[in-house]
């Protein structure tokens, strides 16, 4: 009796032996609309992304007082690159790092806080710090509507913002 039983459980354990190693192959699940949604919240607002990188990730900044952010739409970083570089910031340059203990621990470029007197260009402090999650989120936001996605126009600038915004009046039809 217990040996059938026990039988009857290999097809179920080779199943998740073989989904296994398949779902971890993928960055990530596909997200829903509502992560994308959040994570262009939190690029806009709790991150302050867009204050250096523009509001559509081309490096058109939304406030002129802030540093040059890169163009996102052109980046060739990875999923793991952009989560890397979020979390860390860039070293010698102004990308803030937003993990809290991003130079804590050595997580980050295996550099402490002391380390980062080495470079000539300070990482400027950023506006909050972001749980991994959020990070994630952002990461989500900008793989489904910024990277890669090319020069910023009309129709994308709809679908960007979901309606005809006030944004999109500066492109062309
Ligand atoms: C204070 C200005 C500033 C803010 C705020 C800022 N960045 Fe940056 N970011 C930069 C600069 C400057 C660079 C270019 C660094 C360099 O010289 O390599 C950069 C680079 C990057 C890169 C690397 C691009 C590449 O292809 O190498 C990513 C990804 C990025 N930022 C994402 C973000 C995200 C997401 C946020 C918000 C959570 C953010 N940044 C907030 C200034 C900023």
């Amino acid at each position: 009796m217990l040996n059938t039983r026990n039988l009857s459980c290999v097809p179920f354990v080779l199943a998740v032996a073989l989904a296994a190693p398949a779902a971890k192959g993928q960055d990530q699940q596909t997200p829903s609309a509502s992560d994308i949604a959040d994570g262009m919240r939190l690029y806009e607002q709790k991150g302050a992304c867009q204050a250096c990188h523009g509001w559509a990730g081309d490096g058109h900044k939304s406030d002129s007082q802030m540093p040059d952010g890169a163009n996102l739409r052109e980046t060739k970083l990875n999923r793991a690159g952009l989560v890397t570089t979020i979390k860390c910031g860039r070293l010698n340059s102004q990308m803030p790092a937003f993990d809290k203990f991003a130079y804590s621990d050595g997580r980050c470029y295996g550099k402490k806080q002391a380390d980062l007197k080495a470079y000539p260009i300070r990482m400027p402090d950023p506006a909050a710090t972001l749980q991994p999650r959020e990070i994630d989120l952002i990461v989500d936001f900008l793989m489904a509507k910024v990277v890669g996605k090319g020069p910023m126009d009309h129709a994308k600038c709809v679908d960007f913002w979901g309606s005809e915004a006030d944004a999109c009046k500066e492109f062309s039809k």
